[in-house]
């Protein structure tokens, strides 16, 4: 039997090295590294409670440590002022964190401690420098604002740096955040040093201080320009809207824009990052063949070793489409160069890469990708702003690099902008958007599958399929309708027939479906570790933009192929990322879990991830597909984007991701792009991702979207049109034999809206992927074994979760008495919800503690608090309190988390309050 073994100490070791790889220093006026042996001031409320990750499905890594910036700095040897330390912990005893209560409730920021002159002059005489921390979260359901305690500094933040600079001659400024945030206090204070810590998961404090110490040199690059204000951002007019929200600025996002229109407006451009050290870099390129041949001598000609990330940008000629100033094409990072050593990196640039989409014809070549005649420029440096000329090339004439179809056009007219010259540079011009000719109903119309005919189960099972016994096609004949309806159907949250707590099975759902042999597949959250909502334990990896940052894809591969281990080790198949959609703009309460305004590092970040994924087995999936460029009003806002910018910028990333990562599971969106829910979009989901880009795997929507038809309301049972576009599964329904939640597939196929061939099509799609995975060798008894070395006892998973289900239709009481309430404890238990709905919750306990004390018991259901019981002493009689949850899933994973001990609990009852 094939074994796989990995060393927990290795994953730690290399999370840890992608953090100090990713965090990015802007500003060093010699306050970092850190002398040795000094004795530091730590400032900031939050130097105890590191944001690992931000907020929702992205972040809900249980994890049993997560170290801390001060953590780090101790483990590094770092003296931290311990009456300082002692001040902090005093003032939170009264200000405890807010947790926030729901989904996307949790605050952007925590109430900063008010630091006095007489405490900071305390600090400064028992330290040699300070430290200033100020954090950030966001995430799902919940975008930044452009205030205080957001994108913003609130005045108690900004009042702390103030009061540490008039007392301290170093001071440094870490920033724990998402993604990126307003830097104008970066003058206000004169800071000494400031650095982009990002949020790198469970070990961010360990590698944040590998840097802080000098271990290791900072070698990460922004992979988001850094504006002066939120509203220089060009799609800021834009941004936030809940309807309709038009991508006026078309492909001039980040530094597209910025480079060409408004220089001026760059604090930090992309790409920049300082180092300790010092770097060389000399170039020789020369023509070959299609490609330009380039080399990057780089060295180090500075005092101490470091890393130097490379990077390479094109300017296509203005012609008569207009072209950004700037488009990253290539990059790489040296290894780690001593003084005086030096590195050649080489780089092959295909000539076809520097072509732009023609999305009006206006070349002479609608819908195509063309090189347009004219004179292109390739820049290589350590930035966007200094990359320096390396090489011109003339193309005399326009020429075709490929030829596509229209696709996901607008259907509503708007401006786009574009440069125009004004002799010394380019100011904004507008021109009209080309809209939709083709319509997408007659394009599927004419490429309808063929029918496979019906002949009932001869016994074929899949593994038949996968042993080439059998083709494909004789297999899925097997199955009646009913399958068909219930193979597009993926059963979550929390199925019982997948790792508990997880999002959803695929695949074998139904008793019928498995009798043919078609294992579950298991889908789990993603992206920055596994989310486990019964409680099992993870890890939890670096953030996106952390792990962008170190434009370093040799390093995340490694990284993920140990990811790919760990998921294998919990039974799952898909992760739910990596997350790709572009920093369209900086409020975006996702970034943290995307990469860059950039399409580029975008998809080669994602294609990294997956390679190092399928190194281990199992998929990623890339999310969300596509234009899911903000929370506000994510379900119901509509993306009005021109075919160019959807080609260059939003789906860019995706393509990379297909083509050089192999992708082969796809996350559609919430929203909408030029009128149609992603979920139902044809174009989208058969003509650009399979018909163009060669996609062979199955694409899944985000759980419970809407989906919607030309000009008709979204709704979440129109599962025809999802199955028309090749949207395989719906995410996801109760039960996936009934789907209590209603659908109209089997209705539409009787009516002839929907065919036979287009679902067997889905059929096969789901078969082949699933087919493929570990689910189908753990069928088979094939399964290799995996063995995590070195894993400490406290990061098991919990028993391997026999999770036990409750039925729960009105009313339920689940006796505790034997359950054992001690600090830091759980317990956990399923619910099989017949009455989906709101229910009333009650948990009974008696304390003999003191009438002041506080005894919490938090509820998770599917991984978030549903409500908090705290209870105080009782003087020895039960008590009872109640709250209201959602039960809005079929099987619902809970967790009763206890805060302290001293209590004993009697039960838990649930009565139904209404349906939903
Ligand atoms: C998110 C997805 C996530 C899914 C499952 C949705 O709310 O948008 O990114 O994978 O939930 O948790």
């Amino acid at each position: 039997m094939e074994k796989i073994t990995i060393d927990w100490n290795d994953y730690l070791k290399t999370a840890r090295e992608a953090v100090s790889q990713g965090v990015v220093l802007l500003e060093n006026n010699g306050a970092l590294p850190l002398s040795e042996g000094c004795t530091v001031a730590l400032f900031g409320r939050m130097q105890d409670h590191y944001y690992k990750s931000g907020t929702g499905s992205g972040g809900m890594v249980n994890v049993s440590k997560v170290w801390s910036i001060a953590d780090g700095l101790e483990e590094g040897g770092v003296r931290l002022n311990a009456a300082l330390r002692d001040a902090y912990a005093a003032w939170e005893k009264d200000n405890p964190i807010e947790a926030g209560v729901g989904w996307g409730g949790e605050p952007w920021s925590q109430r900063e401690m008010p630091l006095s002159d007489e405490l900071a002059v305390k600090a400064a005489a028992g330290s040699d420098c300070a430290v200033c921390i100020i954090a950030r979260t966001a995430g799902e359901e919940q975008d930044q604002s452009d205030e205080g305690g957001s994108y913003r500094l609130t005045e108690t933040e900004l009042d702390m740096l103030k009061t540490v600079r008039r007392h301290f001659d170093r001071m440094t400024v870490l920033l724990n955040v998402g993604g990126i945030i307003d830097m104008s206090f970066v003058r206000e204070v004169r800071a000494d040093a400031v650095m982009y810590v990002w949020q790198g998961g469970m070990v961010g404090g360990l590698g944040t201080a590998d840097v802080l110490t000098g271990r290791v040199s900072p070698s990460g690059k922004l992979s988001d320009t850094i504006a002066r204000s939120a509203s220089d951002y060009p799609s800021a007019p834009y941004f936030g809207n809940t309807k309709r929200n038009f991508y006026s600025e078309d492909i001039y996002v980040g530094y597209r824009y910025f480079e060409t229109f408004a220089k001026d407006k760059v604090l930090y451009p992309f790409g920049f990052g300082l180092s300790y050290t010092k770097f060389d870099i000399k170039t020789a390129s020369h023509m070959n063949g299609d490609s330009v041949s380039l080399d990057a001598v780089v060295r180090n000609i500075g005092g101490c070793s470091g890393r130097e990330v490379v990077q390479v940008y094109y300017e296509a000629p203005q012609g008569k489409l207009g072209k950004p100033l700037r488009a990253l094409c290539a990059y790489a990072k040296t290894a780690t160069l001593a003084p005086n050593e030096q590195q050649t990196l080489h780089f092959d640039i295909a000539v076809n890469d520097m072509a732009s989409f023609d999305d009006s014809g206006v070349t002479g070549n609608a819908d195509c990708w063309v090189l347009e005649r004219g004179r292109y420029l390739l820049y290589v440096g350590s930035d966007v702003r200094s990359a320096e000329k390396a090489i011109e090339l003339d193309i005399g004439e326009t020429t075709v690099v490929s030829r596509l179809s229209e696709a996901c056009a607008p259907v509503e007219p708007f401006e786009r902008l574009r440069p125009e010259s004004d002799g010394a540079g380019f100011r904004a011009a507008f021109e009209p958007v080309p809209l939709a000719r083709v319509d997408m109903c007659e394009r599927r119309a004419a490429a309808l599958p063929p029918e496979i005919p019906q002949t009932g189960d001869r016994g074929i099972r899949l593994c038949d399929v996968l042993n080439r016994r059998n083709g494909m096609e004789d297999f899925i004949a097997q199955l009646s309708d009913e399958d068909l309806s219930c193979i597009i159907r993926g059963e979550g949250m929390g199925s019982p027939k997948v790792t508990p707590g997880t999002a959803a099975a695929f695949g074998g759902v139904t008793d019928s479906l498995s009798r043919f042999g078609i294992p579950c597949g298991c889908c789990d959250d993603g992206p920055s570790g596994m989310r486990l909502d019964c409680g099992t334990k993870a890890f939890s990896l670096p953030n996106g933009t952390l792990l962008a940052c170190m434009f370093d894809t040799e390093l995340m591969q490694r990284l993920f192929s140990l990811a790919g281990v760990e998921i294998a080790a919990n039974n799952v198949e898909c992760l739910l990322g990596p997350g790709m959609n572009i920093h369209r703009h900086p409020l975006n309460g996702r970034n943290f879990e995307y990469f860059s305004e950039d399409p580029y590092l975008t998809g080669t970040c994602a294609a990294a991830q997956l390679k190092g994924l399928h190194s281990s087995g199992v998929e990623g999936t890339i999310k969300h597909f596509c234009g899911n460029n903000q929370e506000t009003g994510r379900h119901v806002v509509d993306s009005i984007i021109s075919k160019r910018a959807l080609r260059e910028i939003y789906l860019k990333g995706f393509e990379i991701a297909v083509k050089q990562g192999g992708a082969r599971s796809v996350m559609t969106t919430y929203g909408s792009v030029n009128g149609l829910w992603t979920a139902g979009s044809y174009d989208l989901c058969t003509v650009v991702l399979r018909d163009e880009w060669g996609f062979d795997g199955f694409v899944m929507t985000d759980w419970w979207a809407d989906i919607n038809e030309r000009g008709m309301p979204q709704n979440r049972s129109n599962f025809a049109q999802m199955a028309r576009a090749q949207n395989d599964v719906y995410m996801t329904c109760p039960d996936s034999s009934v789907n209590t939640c209603g659908d109209n597939t089997l209705s539409s196929l009787a009516a002839g809206t929907l065919t036979r061939g287009e679902l067997q099509r889905n059929a096969a799609n789901i078969c082949r992927f699933v087919m493929n995975t570990y689910a189908m060798k753990r069928l088979c008894g094939s399964m290799p074994e995996i063995e995590i070395l070195n894993r400490p006892a406290e990061d098991e998973p919990i028993e391997e979760l026999q999770v036990e289900f409750s039925v729960l239709e009105n009313t339920l009481s689940i006796p505790l008495d034997h359950v054992k309430v001690e600090r830091g404890g759980q317990f956990v238990f399923g619910l099989d919800v017949r009455n989906i709905g709101i229910f009333n919750v009650t948990v009974t306990a008696k304390s003999n503690a003191s009438a002041t004390a506080q005894m919490p018991i938090t509820l998770f259901t599917t991984g978030f608090p549903s409500g908090v019981f705290t209870f105080s002493g009782t003087g020895g009689e039960w008590r009872s309190i109640s709250h209201t949850a959602n039960m809005y899933s079929r099987f619902i994973t809970c967790r009763l988390s206890f805060a302290q001990g001293g209590l004993e609990i009697k039960d838990i009852r649930f009565e139904f309050v209404k349906g939903v």
